[in-house]
Protein backbone atom coordinates (compact mmCIF):
# COMPACT_ATOMS: atom_id res chain seq x y z
CA UNK A 1 0.00 0.00 0.00
CA UNK A 2 0.95 3.78 -0.75
CA UNK A 3 -0.60 6.66 1.14
CA UNK A 4 0.66 8.46 -2.82
CA UNK A 5 0.42 7.15 -6.06
CA UNK A 6 -2.64 8.99 -8.11
CA UNK A 7 -0.23 11.28 -10.10
CA UNK A 8 1.89 8.40 -11.15
CA UNK A 9 2.33 6.24 -14.57
CA UNK A 10 4.03 4.08 -13.14
CA UNK A 11 4.81 2.53 -9.95
CA UNK A 12 8.55 3.12 -8.15
CA UNK A 13 11.23 1.34 -9.03
CA UNK A 14 12.78 -1.69 -6.73
CA UNK A 15 16.07 0.36 -6.18
CA UNK A 16 14.12 2.98 -5.06
CA UNK A 17 12.00 1.36 -2.58
CA UNK A 18 15.03 -0.31 -1.31
CA UNK A 19 16.57 2.94 -1.14
CA UNK A 20 13.87 5.39 0.25
CA UNK A 21 12.03 2.71 2.46
CA UNK A 22 12.66 3.55 6.73
CA UNK A 23 10.50 0.82 8.17
CA UNK A 24 13.55 -1.02 8.99
CA UNK A 25 14.80 1.32 11.42
CA UNK A 26 11.47 3.86 12.00
CA UNK A 27 9.56 0.89 13.21
CA UNK A 28 10.56 1.62 16.33
CA UNK A 29 7.93 5.03 16.03
CA UNK A 30 4.89 2.77 16.22
CA UNK A 31 3.63 2.58 19.19
CA UNK A 32 3.76 6.88 19.33
CA UNK A 33 2.37 6.60 15.88
CA UNK A 34 -0.80 4.15 17.17
CA UNK A 35 -0.97 6.88 20.21
CA UNK A 36 -0.82 10.11 17.81
CA UNK A 37 -3.32 8.74 15.68
CA UNK A 38 -5.88 7.96 18.47
CA UNK A 39 -5.54 11.81 19.39
CA UNK A 40 -5.84 13.16 15.62
CA UNK A 41 -9.21 10.32 15.22
CA UNK A 42 -10.45 12.65 18.21
CA UNK A 43 -9.44 15.80 16.19
CA UNK A 44 -11.10 14.63 12.91
CA UNK A 45 -14.28 13.99 14.97
CA UNK A 46 -14.88 17.29 16.52
CA UNK A 47 -14.23 18.66 13.07
CA UNK A 48 -17.17 16.99 11.80
CA UNK A 49 -15.01 14.10 9.38
CA UNK A 50 -15.88 11.07 11.42
CA UNK A 51 -18.78 10.29 13.95
CA UNK A 52 -18.47 9.46 17.18
CA UNK A 53 -18.99 5.59 16.61
CA UNK A 54 -16.50 5.97 13.81
CA UNK A 55 -14.18 7.90 16.18
CA UNK A 56 -14.29 5.20 18.64
CA UNK A 57 -13.44 2.54 15.76
CA UNK A 58 -10.50 4.02 14.93
CA UNK A 59 -9.71 4.57 18.34
CA UNK A 60 -9.87 0.74 19.49
CA UNK A 61 -8.36 -0.27 16.11
CA UNK A 62 -5.08 1.62 16.81
CA UNK A 63 -4.81 0.39 20.66
CA UNK A 64 -5.19 -3.18 19.12
CA UNK A 65 -2.32 -2.40 16.48
CA UNK A 66 -0.09 -1.32 19.46
CA UNK A 67 -0.85 -4.54 20.94
CA UNK A 68 0.12 -6.43 17.89
CA UNK A 69 2.97 -4.99 17.50
CA UNK A 70 4.48 -6.59 20.29
CA UNK A 71 3.65 -10.07 19.51
CA UNK A 72 7.18 -11.84 17.29
CA UNK A 73 6.38 -11.74 13.32
CA UNK A 74 3.95 -8.20 13.08
CA UNK A 75 6.56 -6.79 11.15
CA UNK A 76 7.68 -9.97 8.97
CA UNK A 77 7.46 -9.26 5.21
CA UNK A 78 6.05 -5.58 5.36
CA UNK A 79 7.49 -3.71 2.33
CA UNK A 80 5.97 -0.40 3.40
CA UNK A 81 7.68 2.98 2.83
CA UNK A 82 7.99 3.76 6.12
CA UNK A 83 5.86 3.38 9.57
CA UNK A 84 2.79 5.81 9.09
CA UNK A 85 2.40 3.56 5.79
CA UNK A 86 2.45 0.37 7.62
CA UNK A 87 -0.05 1.38 10.42
CA UNK A 88 -2.44 2.67 7.99
CA UNK A 89 -1.95 -0.36 5.95
CA UNK A 90 -3.00 -2.47 9.25
CA UNK A 91 -5.76 -0.05 10.06
CA UNK A 92 -7.63 -1.06 6.56
CA UNK A 93 -6.96 -4.23 7.14
CA UNK A 94 -9.05 -3.96 10.60
CA UNK A 95 -11.71 -1.05 9.48
CA UNK A 96 -11.52 -1.18 5.78
CA UNK A 97 -12.53 1.75 3.78
CA UNK A 98 -12.74 4.22 7.10
CA UNK A 99 -9.02 3.59 7.39
CA UNK A 100 -9.03 6.12 4.07
CA UNK A 101 -10.21 8.92 6.35
CA UNK A 102 -7.67 8.75 9.11
CA UNK A 103 -5.29 11.26 6.98
CA UNK A 104 -7.85 13.76 6.46
CA UNK A 105 -5.97 16.70 6.91
CA UNK A 106 -2.35 15.80 8.35
CA UNK A 107 0.63 15.04 6.19
CA UNK A 108 3.47 12.70 7.26
CA UNK A 109 6.05 15.98 7.59
CA UNK A 110 4.16 17.14 10.76
CA UNK A 111 3.42 13.11 11.79
CA UNK A 112 6.81 11.75 11.75
CA UNK A 113 7.70 15.34 14.04
CA UNK A 114 4.72 14.65 16.62
CA UNK A 115 6.10 10.68 16.83
CA UNK A 116 9.72 12.12 17.25
CA UNK A 117 8.61 14.04 20.10
CA UNK A 118 6.10 11.09 21.57
CA UNK A 119 9.29 8.99 21.33
CA UNK A 120 11.97 11.23 22.87
CA UNK A 121 9.48 12.57 25.89
CA UNK A 122 9.40 8.73 27.04
CA UNK A 123 13.41 8.63 26.32
CA UNK A 124 14.44 11.41 28.10
CA UNK A 125 12.10 10.51 31.35
CA UNK A 126 14.04 7.21 31.66
CA UNK A 127 17.05 9.07 31.16
CA UNK A 128 16.48 10.97 33.56
CA UNK A 129 15.99 8.21 36.18
CA UNK A 130 19.00 6.61 35.24
CA UNK A 131 21.04 9.57 35.94
CA UNK A 132 19.64 9.53 39.32
CA UNK A 133 20.48 5.99 39.77
CA UNK A 134 24.34 6.72 38.92
CA UNK A 135 24.24 9.78 40.89
CA UNK A 136 22.95 7.62 44.26
CA UNK A 137 25.85 5.08 43.53
CA UNK A 138 27.95 7.79 44.02
CA UNK A 139 26.75 9.17 46.65
CA UNK A 140 26.57 5.47 48.33
CA UNK A 141 30.65 5.26 47.35
CA UNK A 142 31.21 8.24 49.43
CA UNK A 143 29.44 6.89 51.99
CA UNK A 144 31.42 4.32 52.26
CA UNK A 145 35.20 5.84 52.45
CA UNK A 146 34.05 9.65 54.32
CA UNK A 147 37.56 9.41 55.38
CA UNK A 148 39.85 8.01 52.19
CA UNK A 149 42.18 10.94 50.95
CA UNK A 150 43.79 10.39 47.40
CA UNK A 151 46.10 12.92 45.55
CA UNK A 152 44.19 15.51 43.15
CA UNK A 153 45.64 15.62 39.98
CA UNK A 154 46.38 18.12 37.51
CA UNK A 155 48.55 17.36 34.16
CA UNK A 156 48.14 13.81 35.72
CA UNK A 157 50.83 14.96 38.31
CA UNK A 158 49.82 14.25 41.97
CA UNK A 159 48.59 18.56 42.85
CA UNK A 160 46.68 18.47 46.01
CA UNK A 161 45.21 16.02 48.85
CA UNK A 162 41.57 15.67 48.36
CA UNK A 163 38.77 13.68 50.20
CA UNK A 164 37.36 10.53 47.62
CA UNK A 165 33.98 11.54 48.23
CA UNK A 166 34.59 15.32 46.67
CA UNK A 167 36.08 13.55 43.88
CA UNK A 168 33.23 11.82 43.58
CA UNK A 169 30.61 14.75 43.75
CA UNK A 170 32.60 16.29 41.00
CA UNK A 171 30.97 14.09 38.98
CA UNK A 172 28.19 13.98 40.95
CA UNK A 173 27.79 17.69 39.93
CA UNK A 174 28.88 17.04 36.14
CA UNK A 175 25.66 14.40 35.68
CA UNK A 176 23.48 17.05 37.65
CA UNK A 177 24.13 19.40 34.94
CA UNK A 178 23.32 16.51 32.24
CA UNK A 179 20.01 16.22 33.89
CA UNK A 180 19.28 19.92 33.59
CA UNK A 181 20.39 19.40 29.86
CA UNK A 182 17.71 16.87 29.30
CA UNK A 183 14.97 18.25 31.15
CA UNK A 184 15.35 21.64 29.31
CA UNK A 185 15.62 19.45 25.71
CA UNK A 186 12.25 17.94 27.07
CA UNK A 187 10.78 21.63 27.60
CA UNK A 188 11.53 21.87 23.25
CA UNK A 189 10.25 18.30 22.75
CA UNK A 190 7.09 18.90 24.79
CA UNK A 191 5.48 21.04 22.11
CA UNK A 192 2.68 19.81 19.82
CA UNK A 193 3.06 19.97 16.11
CA UNK A 194 -0.28 18.92 14.87
CA UNK A 195 -2.15 21.11 12.89
CA UNK A 196 0.68 22.26 10.90
CA UNK A 197 -0.19 20.45 7.77
CA UNK A 198 2.76 19.59 4.87
CA UNK A 199 4.04 22.98 5.60
CA UNK A 200 1.49 25.61 5.32
CA UNK A 201 -1.04 24.30 8.44
CA UNK A 202 -4.41 22.08 8.43
CA UNK A 203 -6.69 23.21 5.77
CA UNK A 204 -9.22 21.51 9.20
CA UNK A 205 -10.01 23.86 12.03
CA UNK A 206 -8.91 21.23 14.42
CA UNK A 207 -8.47 22.64 17.95
CA UNK A 208 -4.93 22.40 18.10
CA UNK A 209 -5.09 22.82 22.39
CA UNK A 210 -7.04 19.82 22.90
CA UNK A 211 -5.16 17.63 20.87
CA UNK A 212 -2.00 19.01 23.28
CA UNK A 213 -4.30 18.59 26.06
CA UNK A 214 -4.63 14.59 25.00
CA UNK A 215 -1.62 13.96 24.53
CA UNK A 216 -0.24 15.44 27.21
CA UNK A 217 2.26 18.37 25.59
CA UNK A 218 2.58 21.28 27.30
CA UNK A 219 1.55 24.03 24.61
CA UNK A 220 1.52 24.21 20.94
CA UNK A 221 3.77 24.95 18.16
CA UNK A 222 3.28 28.48 16.52
CA UNK A 223 4.17 28.36 13.07
CA UNK A 224 3.76 25.26 10.68
CA UNK A 225 6.87 25.78 8.21
CA UNK A 226 8.94 25.85 11.25
CA UNK A 227 7.30 22.63 12.08
CA UNK A 228 8.16 20.81 8.99
CA UNK A 229 11.84 22.08 9.19
CA UNK A 230 12.80 22.10 12.34
CA UNK A 231 14.30 19.18 14.16
CA UNK A 232 16.28 21.42 16.94
CA UNK A 233 14.92 19.60 19.42
CA UNK A 234 16.45 16.43 18.32
CA UNK A 235 19.66 18.39 18.33
CA UNK A 236 18.97 19.26 22.27
CA UNK A 237 18.71 15.59 23.03
CA UNK A 238 21.55 14.58 21.53
CA UNK A 239 23.74 17.58 22.45
CA UNK A 240 22.45 16.28 25.93
CA UNK A 241 23.26 12.94 25.15
CA UNK A 242 27.09 14.04 24.32
CA UNK A 243 27.68 15.76 27.08
CA UNK A 244 26.67 12.77 29.38
CA UNK A 245 28.94 10.42 27.71
CA UNK A 246 31.88 13.33 27.69
CA UNK A 247 31.57 12.84 31.29
CA UNK A 248 30.60 9.01 31.29
CA UNK A 249 33.79 8.50 29.06
CA UNK A 250 36.27 10.67 31.47
CA UNK A 251 34.87 8.81 34.66
CA UNK A 252 35.48 5.63 32.79
CA UNK A 253 39.27 6.89 31.51
CA UNK A 254 40.22 7.88 35.68
CA UNK A 255 39.02 4.23 36.94
CA UNK A 256 40.94 2.38 33.97
CA UNK A 257 43.90 4.23 35.12
CA UNK A 258 43.11 3.93 38.80
CA UNK A 259 42.31 0.22 38.59
CA UNK A 260 45.91 -0.35 36.76
CA UNK A 261 48.26 -1.69 38.89
CA UNK A 262 50.42 1.06 38.52
CA UNK A 263 47.58 2.95 41.07
CA UNK A 264 46.27 0.25 42.94
CA UNK A 265 43.20 2.02 44.09
CA UNK A 266 39.99 0.86 42.45
CA UNK A 267 38.76 -3.18 42.11
CA UNK A 268 36.35 -2.91 39.89
CA UNK A 269 33.70 -6.34 40.18
CA UNK A 270 34.60 -9.31 38.37
CA UNK A 271 31.03 -8.99 37.48
CA UNK A 272 32.08 -5.86 35.06
CA UNK A 273 35.66 -7.03 33.80
CA UNK A 274 37.02 -9.81 31.41
CA UNK A 275 39.64 -11.97 30.58
CA UNK A 276 42.27 -12.36 28.08
CA UNK A 277 42.19 -15.41 25.72
CA UNK A 278 45.58 -15.52 26.13
CA UNK A 279 47.12 -13.89 29.08
CA UNK A 280 45.34 -16.04 32.20
CA UNK A 281 46.46 -12.78 34.67
CA UNK A 282 44.36 -10.28 32.56
CA UNK A 283 41.37 -8.86 34.59
CA UNK A 284 40.48 -5.99 31.72
CA UNK A 285 38.37 -2.74 32.43
CA UNK A 286 36.40 -3.93 29.34
CA UNK A 287 33.41 -2.39 30.25
CA UNK A 288 34.90 1.06 31.16
CA UNK A 289 36.60 0.97 27.46
CA UNK A 290 33.45 0.35 25.34
CA UNK A 291 31.48 3.69 27.84
CA UNK A 292 34.21 5.51 26.57
CA UNK A 293 34.21 3.93 22.90
CA UNK A 294 30.59 4.26 22.81
CA UNK A 295 30.72 7.82 23.82
CA UNK A 296 32.69 8.82 19.83
CA UNK A 297 29.51 7.19 18.83
CA UNK A 298 26.97 9.77 20.39
CA UNK A 299 29.31 13.04 19.44
CA UNK A 300 29.15 11.14 15.64
CA UNK A 301 25.12 11.30 16.01
CA UNK A 302 25.07 14.62 16.96
CA UNK A 303 27.50 15.84 13.91
CA UNK A 304 25.73 13.63 11.88
CA UNK A 305 22.06 15.33 12.28
CA UNK A 306 24.47 18.63 12.17
CA UNK A 307 25.61 18.27 8.95
CA UNK A 308 22.09 16.54 7.70
CA UNK A 309 20.38 19.93 8.43
CA UNK A 310 22.83 22.36 7.12
CA UNK A 311 21.90 23.96 4.27
CA UNK A 312 18.60 22.17 3.72
CA UNK A 313 16.34 24.67 1.94
CA UNK A 314 12.76 25.60 3.49
CA UNK A 315 10.91 22.90 4.56
CA UNK A 316 10.73 19.38 4.53
CA UNK A 317 13.26 17.84 2.72
CA UNK A 318 13.83 13.70 2.67
CA UNK A 319 17.63 14.52 4.12
CA UNK A 320 15.66 14.71 7.42
CA UNK A 321 14.35 10.96 7.82
CA UNK A 322 18.26 10.42 8.36
CA UNK A 323 17.67 12.30 11.26
CA UNK A 324 16.00 8.91 13.09
CA UNK A 325 18.63 6.56 13.40
CA UNK A 326 21.54 8.88 14.76
CA UNK A 327 18.75 9.17 17.59
CA UNK A 328 17.69 6.02 17.97
CA UNK A 329 21.39 4.92 18.47
CA UNK A 330 22.15 8.39 20.59
CA UNK A 331 19.57 7.21 22.55
CA UNK A 332 20.33 3.10 22.88
CA UNK A 333 24.19 4.18 23.78
CA UNK A 334 23.67 6.39 26.48
CA UNK A 335 20.82 3.80 28.19
CA UNK A 336 23.33 1.45 27.83
CA UNK A 337 26.36 3.24 29.12
CA UNK A 338 23.97 4.63 32.24
CA UNK A 339 23.22 1.14 32.98
CA UNK A 340 26.75 -0.29 32.62
CA UNK A 341 28.34 2.92 34.92
CA UNK A 342 25.37 2.15 38.08
CA UNK A 343 27.13 -1.50 37.60
CA UNK A 344 30.68 -0.58 37.75
CA UNK A 345 30.34 2.11 40.37
CA UNK A 346 28.42 -0.50 42.66
CA UNK A 347 30.57 -2.93 42.09
CA UNK A 348 34.11 -1.20 42.79
CA UNK A 349 36.15 -0.58 45.69
CA UNK A 350 38.61 1.41 46.82
CA UNK A 351 41.93 0.43 48.79
CA UNK A 352 42.63 3.71 50.61
CA UNK A 353 45.92 2.73 51.72
CA UNK A 354 47.35 3.25 48.27
CA UNK A 355 46.32 6.71 46.94
CA UNK A 356 47.29 7.45 50.96
CA UNK A 357 50.56 6.12 50.50
CA UNK A 358 50.61 8.39 46.78
CA UNK A 359 49.83 11.37 48.65
CA UNK A 360 51.96 10.79 51.62
CA UNK A 361 54.98 10.73 49.71
CA UNK A 362 54.63 13.02 47.15
CA UNK A 363 54.42 16.94 47.61
CA UNK A 364 51.10 17.58 47.50
CA UNK A 365 51.30 19.47 51.20
CA UNK A 366 53.20 22.31 49.22
CA UNK A 367 50.24 24.39 49.15
CA UNK A 368 49.46 24.03 52.05
CA UNK A 369 52.69 24.97 53.75
CA UNK A 370 52.95 28.10 51.23
CA UNK A 371 49.16 28.81 52.48
CA UNK A 372 50.50 28.66 55.83
CA UNK A 373 53.13 31.29 55.29
CA UNK A 374 50.85 33.37 53.47
CA UNK A 375 48.74 33.56 56.40
CA UNK A 376 51.27 34.43 58.77
CA UNK A 377 52.17 37.26 57.00
CA UNK A 378 54.70 36.06 54.41
CA UNK A 379 53.78 37.71 50.51
CA UNK A 380 52.70 34.82 48.91
CA UNK A 381 54.99 34.91 46.00
CA UNK A 382 58.05 34.32 48.26
CA UNK A 383 55.91 31.81 50.34
CA UNK A 384 55.98 29.72 47.24
CA UNK A 385 59.73 30.58 46.42
CA UNK A 386 60.30 29.23 50.07
CA UNK A 387 58.07 26.38 49.92
CA UNK A 388 59.38 25.56 46.07
CA UNK A 389 63.04 24.94 47.50
CA UNK A 390 62.10 23.25 50.35
CA UNK A 391 60.81 20.74 47.97
CA UNK A 392 63.88 21.22 45.49
CA UNK A 393 65.92 20.55 48.45
CA UNK A 394 63.86 17.22 49.60
CA UNK A 395 63.85 15.87 46.47
CA UNK A 396 68.10 16.19 45.83
CA UNK A 397 67.65 14.35 49.52
CA UNK A 398 65.29 12.01 48.80
CA UNK A 399 63.02 13.12 51.74
CA UNK A 400 59.89 13.22 52.10
CA UNK A 401 57.43 15.29 53.72
CA UNK A 402 56.84 13.28 56.82
CA UNK A 403 60.95 13.02 56.99
CA UNK A 404 60.79 16.87 58.17
CA UNK A 405 60.51 17.40 62.02
CA UNK A 406 59.50 21.17 63.35
CA UNK A 407 62.93 21.71 63.78
CA UNK A 408 64.22 20.82 60.46
CA UNK A 409 61.77 22.60 59.27
CA UNK A 410 62.23 25.88 61.39
CA UNK A 411 65.81 25.50 60.52
CA UNK A 412 65.32 25.41 56.83
CA UNK A 413 64.01 28.90 56.92
CA UNK A 414 63.05 31.38 59.98
CA UNK A 415 59.45 31.64 58.20
CA UNK A 416 58.19 28.19 58.88
CA UNK A 417 56.90 27.96 62.62
CA UNK A 418 57.18 24.61 64.77
CA UNK A 419 52.93 24.57 64.47
CA UNK A 420 53.53 24.49 60.61
CA UNK A 421 54.84 21.40 60.86
CA UNK A 422 51.29 19.48 61.15
CA UNK A 423 50.89 20.70 57.44
CA UNK A 424 53.43 18.00 56.58
CA UNK A 425 50.56 15.84 57.30
CA UNK A 426 47.92 16.06 54.29
CA UNK A 427 45.10 15.26 56.27
CA UNK A 428 45.76 18.67 58.15
CA UNK A 429 45.87 20.57 55.40
CA UNK A 430 42.92 19.61 53.56
CA UNK A 431 41.14 20.95 57.11
CA UNK A 432 42.12 24.49 55.70
CA UNK A 433 39.62 24.04 52.74
CA UNK A 434 36.21 24.14 54.45
CA UNK A 435 34.53 27.01 52.76
CA UNK A 436 31.71 25.66 50.54
CA UNK A 437 33.05 23.61 47.27
CA UNK A 438 36.33 22.62 48.82
CA UNK A 439 37.73 19.54 50.42
CA UNK A 440 37.44 19.75 53.54
CA UNK A 441 36.36 17.37 55.76
CA UNK A 442 33.35 19.39 57.06
CA UNK A 443 32.55 21.20 53.87
CA UNK A 444 32.52 17.78 51.90
CA UNK A 445 30.02 15.94 54.49
CA UNK A 446 28.02 19.29 54.32
CA UNK A 447 27.88 18.59 50.51
CA UNK A 448 27.03 14.44 50.65
CA UNK A 449 24.16 15.58 52.60
CA UNK A 450 23.11 18.26 50.29
CA UNK A 451 23.47 15.80 47.30
CA UNK A 452 21.46 13.08 48.83
CA UNK A 453 18.46 15.74 49.88
CA UNK A 454 18.38 16.35 46.10
CA UNK A 455 18.27 12.62 45.02
CA UNK A 456 15.45 12.19 47.29
CA UNK A 457 13.48 15.62 45.69
CA UNK A 458 13.45 14.15 42.82
CA UNK A 459 12.03 10.96 43.42
CA UNK A 460 8.66 10.53 41.65
N1 LIG B 1 9.71 8.73 6.52
C1 LIG B 1 9.62 10.15 6.44
C2 LIG B 1 10.64 10.82 7.37
O1 LIG B 1 11.06 10.19 8.23
C3 LIG B 1 8.26 10.59 6.84
C4 LIG B 1 7.88 11.86 6.21
C5 LIG B 1 7.66 11.62 4.77
N2 LIG B 1 7.31 12.83 4.12
C6 LIG B 1 7.49 12.98 2.82
N3 LIG B 1 7.15 14.09 2.30
N4 LIG B 1 8.01 12.04 2.08
O2 LIG B 1 10.99 11.95 7.19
Amino acid sequence: MKLWGGRFETGPSEVFERFSGSLHFDKRLLDADCRGSQAFARALQQVGIVTAEECATLVAAFEQIRLDATQPGFFEGAADEDVHTLVIRKLKDRVGALADKIHTGRSRNEQVSLDIRLWLREEIDSIVHQLALVMSSLVAMARNYPDALVPGYTHLRRAQAVLWPHYLLAYFEMFARDRERFLEARARVNVMPLGSGALAGSGFPFDRDAIAHDLGFASVTRNSMDVSADRDFALDFLYAASVTMLHLSRLAEDWILYSSDEFGWLELGDGVTSGSSLMPQKKNPDSLELIRGKSGRVFGDLSSLFVTLKGLPMTYNRDMQEDKEPLFDAAAQVTASLEMMEAVIRSTRLNPSRPAAAAEESWVVATDLAEALARAGVPFHQAHQLVGRLVLESVKQGKKPSNWTASALTAFAPEFTPGMSRLLNPAEGMKTRELPGGTGPAAVSDALDEAEARLRGWQP
